[in-house]
């Protein structure tokens, strides 16, 4: 065995035996009279939510919580938060004879959690259930229940709103800190006469969802309910969350429950979620990630910048401006007259991450702070003309950088009145130009483009493929045309929700169908730029590739006109139980090999050499022959805005598509495709999607479980049960070792699409032993920028508490 398989094995044995130790106590109930102290735990009957006593990271407090049984996410409920208790002075939960919950600690206070009248002769007893909702009942009635007590996470079936009964609302509220579940600055809550969820910053409104309307959704036609401003990445990969509003007398609240498929197994129905309104504000789910992002709002305009939609907007200093955001980095100022650049450290220790935030930004001067490392309160550094210096190798402690694009030092006044003017020309120029394309008769517009872009500076530069000698095929449709051939937008129409923004289907006159893609209006690029991409990205042609037929240019409204594929896209297909049998092994071959022609084609044979960034099933679509053809390429293009700010908010792509090094650092190459790529083979061969791995006690997705299957020699199992008829054996078990190959932890070590359509089509050919995949997750994610932080965080304390000091 090779060392790396042996520490590995150890690994997942030491994961087991933990796992075993942690099997001692599996009651799920506790009897008036029973203590649960800090070696004893209550797990559910199917074992999904353990209820024990939890000691955050680096601190001794103990806190009665709730957990899923398994993965690291973290507890969803916490009963007394606002009370720890220290971990050495032995907390005991227990059900007093007395009729209380209550929570003793050896020679200290000891904190009630519920308490029934004492006058009754009841036998209480509290029970954990499958939920994650622990509940004091007597005789079969409820008297007290967690889920009425939400603290900073919503799980399915739980309620946020309002019970007009017991006058008592149903919020969550954010912990303090990392590890302090002390109840923080931002509260979730449900607004039922607008419909809407609302994040509050200490009461303020930060952020709200839009109101929860019907939407329609391709897959198995259903129609559940979506958020307005939730982003679109949203529709897709949480396609089984059914939200919903519940209007009664008593009651009015939001809740969301999972739509599980009939298919699924028992094991399969034990899916983790739970949505979390975190300590900066973000509202993530512990298993899925980030649903949207209001830690990015500054209450400034949202229009064409990177902040979510729905943020609240507020009175702004003066001196801010909505460019400016602050950004975490390792860094520092450059000495100024040889003494270190000015701190400020407020020891107030109520002030959370987004207190100090807030007190920065406020203050004119400020241009950076960091919070709770070490210290309690905030450190600001202050000051004109600091120099702030990117640390070369990520040692230096990370802060918040106030990062302002438009003010590069000197000069600022001149390059503004010059933007300004040119821009002002440019309107005018665009104005005039789409004026007169406006006058131009249907059959000439192409050509007036085309002009009209030459007069514009496009350069012929830029020639492609097919000697240019024809230049491009790209049809300019008209607004009117788009909206009578979808029916002005209706919902009917609507294919579905891409990660640039909604997809409509629609007929034109001549009788031909077209899929009509609108892009969302942060791609922040001029008209001019648009269509130069565009045009540059029609020219990419090939079998495998979706063919563009034209755009739209609607006020700020872009649209791009594809050809409509009658059978949908590969997710459709693979994830859907009753169709998936339709796709037998040789389509499925035909496809992973088409799938690589058209990313060659990409990558090597087009002079652009697009990186795909966002190769997954859904933007694989089919024809009527089944011949795959790669949707969405060159959209990073246009949307280049986004990719700058990879490092900082959101990334192109999506969770469990994503190589480690994209995902984590926003560094993307043709490897990143190639992973990409590894995980749609691993998806075609298994029939089963990556990131929505629902085994609990098992794998955390599906590279995981490949690799698992590979290394016990039984890679076959990974197959998908209707293929066994169709299979090539050899074939099916090369197509995972490539898989695997592709998905290896390292860019370098993963091949080049050559290498793959090469070891794809020479079946004799020895292919080299794959090594180890990286097995991302959102949470891996999460946990790896945490990891980080805090190793350079240690590093770093001592100049940090010197500063305190000062
Ligand atoms: C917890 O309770 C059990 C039995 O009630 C006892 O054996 C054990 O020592 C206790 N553990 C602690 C840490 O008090
Ligand atoms: C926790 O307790 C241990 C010993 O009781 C002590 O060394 C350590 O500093 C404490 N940690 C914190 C964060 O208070
Ligand atoms: C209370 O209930 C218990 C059984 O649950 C019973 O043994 C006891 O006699 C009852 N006491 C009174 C005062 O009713
Ligand atoms: C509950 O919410 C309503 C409105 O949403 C508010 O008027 C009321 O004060 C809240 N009650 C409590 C106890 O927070
Ligand atoms: C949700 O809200 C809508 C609009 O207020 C209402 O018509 C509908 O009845 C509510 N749904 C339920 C289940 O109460
Ligand atoms: C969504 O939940 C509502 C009730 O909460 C239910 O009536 C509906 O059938 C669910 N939809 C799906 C697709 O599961
Ligand atoms: C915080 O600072 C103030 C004055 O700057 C001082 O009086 C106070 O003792 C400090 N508090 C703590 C907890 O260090």
């Amino acid at each position: 065995m090779q060392p790396e398989k042996s520490s590995r094995t150890t690994l997942v044995l030491l994961i087991f035996l933990h796992f075993l130790a942690c099997q001692v106590s599996s009651l799920d109930t506790i009897k008036q009279g029973d203590n649960l102290n800090s070696s004893s735990q209550l797990v559910s009957a199917k074992r999904i939510f353990t209820l024990g006593f939890h000691t955050p990271r680096n601190t001794n407090n103990s806190y009665l919580a709730i957990w899923y049984t398994a993965g690291s996410y973290g507890p969803v409920w916490i009963g007394n938060r606002e009370k720890p208790i220290s971990k050495n002075m032995n907390p005991v939960l227990t059900i007093s004879n007395k009729g209380q919950l209550i929570i003793t600690q050896s020679g200290g206070e000891s904190f009630e959690l519920f308490a029934a009248g004492s006058n009754k002769n009841q036998s209480l007893s509290a029970i954990l259930l499958d939920t994650g909702n622990f509940v004091v009942s007597s005789n079969g009635e409820i008297l007290w229940q967690s889920f009425d007590h939400p603290t900073d996470t919503l799980l399915p079936g739980m309620k946020l709103g309002v019970n007009h009964r017991t006058g008592r609302n149903w919020t969550l509220l954010s912990w303090f800190g990392e590890s302090n579940p002390a109840p923080g600055a931002f509260t979730l809550e449900w607004d039922p006469s607008v419909r809407n969820l609302i994040v509050k910053r200490r009461g303020m409104i930060y952020w709200t969802s839009g109101e929860l309307k019907d939407h329609y959704i391709e897959l198995g036609n259903l129609r559940v309910k979506q958020f307005e401003n939730f982003p679109s990445e949203v529709d897709i990969f949480n396609l089984n969350y059914n939200l919903s509003n519940v209007t009664s007398a008593n009651e009015e609240y939001f809740t969301y429950s999972l739509i599980i498929d009939r298919t699924w197994t028992p094991e399969e129905r034990k899916v983790i979620s739970g949505w979390k309104i975190n300590y900066d504000g973000d509202i993530y789910d512990t298993n899925r990630g980030t649903i949207d992002r209001p830690s990015l709002c500054y209450g400034y305009k949202t229009e064409g910048s990177s902040v979510p939609k729905g943020c609240a907007l507020w009175a702004q200093p003066e001196c801010r401006n909505n460019r400016e955001t602050f950004v975490l980095r390792s860094g520092d100022f450059r000495p100024v007259n040889g003494r270190p650049a000015p701190s400020v450290y407020d020891n107030d220790s109520s002030l959370s991450l987004s207190d100090c935030r807030e007190k920065c930004w406020k203050d004119c001067e400020c241009v950076a702070y960091i919070n709770g490392q070490g210290t309690d309160g905030c450190v600001y550094w202050k000051g004109k003309n600091l120099e702030f210096y990117q640390s070369p190798d990520g040692s230096l402690l990370r802060k918040y950088f106030l990062d302002s694009p438009s003010s590069s030092k000197g000069m600022k006044k001149h390059v503004m009145i010059i933007l300004v003017v040119v821009s002002v020309i440019v309107v005018l120029i665009l104005g005039i130009g789409l004026f007169v394309m406006r006058k131009v008769k249907q059959g000439k517009r192409e050509e007036e483009l085309k002009e009209l872009l030459t007069l514009e500076g496009y350069t012929e530069g830029y020639e492609l493929e097919n000697g240019g000698a024809k230049s491009h095929d790209l049809r300019l449709f008209t607004y009117a045309s788009i909206q009578s051939a979808t029916s002005d937008f209706s919902s009917d129409y609507k294919l579905g929700q891409g990660g640039f923004g909604p997809v409509y289907k629609g007929k034109t006159p001549e009788g031909q169908d077209i899929a009509v893609k609108v892009l969302s209006r942060q791609s922040g690029q001029g008209l001019l730029e648009f269509k130069t991409e565009l045009i540059l990205i029609s020219k990419l042609q090939h079998v495998n590739l979706v063919k563009l037929l034209g755009f739209c240019i609607h006020g700020d409204d872009k649209m791009i006109i594809y050809n409509y594929m009658r059978n949908k896209s590969l997710d459709f297909f693979l994830f859907n139980p009753s169709e998936r049998e339709q796709l037998d092994w040789n389509k499925r071959f035909n496809i992973i090999e088409g799938i690589a022609q058209g990313l060659l084609y990409l990558h090597k044979h087009s002079r652009l050499k697009i990186i795909h960034r966002d190769l997954k099933p859904s933007n694989i679509l089919l024809d009527e022959n089944m011949t795959p053809k790669i949707s969405d390429f060159g959209l990073a293009r246009i949307f280049k805005q986004n990719i700058d700010e990879a490092n900082t908010n959101r990334r192109v792509g999506t969770y469990g598509y994503m190589a480690p090094e994209y995902a984590m650092q926003g560094i993307f190459s043709v490897k990143s495709d190639v992973y990409s790529f590894g995980v749609l083979v691993l998806e075609i061969v298994s029939g089963r999607k990556n990131n929505c791995f629902r085994q609990i006690e098992g794998p955390l997705n599906l590279i995981e479980y490949a690799w698992e299957l590979w290394r016990k020699d039984s890679a076959l199992e990974l197959m998908d049960p209707t293929l066994r008829d169709s299979c090539d054996i050899n074939q099916l078990q090369r197509c995972i070792h490539i898989g695997l190959l592709c998905v290896e932890n390292q860019a370098v070590d993963r091949p080049t699409i050559e290498d793959v359509i090469f070891m794809l089509k020479n079946e004799t050919a020895s292919l080299p032993m794959p090594k180890n995949p990286a097995f991302i997750t959102r949470n891996s994610v999460f946990q790896e920028v945490e990891k980080s932080t805090k190793e350079k965080l240690s590093a770093n304390e001592l100049t940090l508490s010197e500063m305190g000091g000062r």
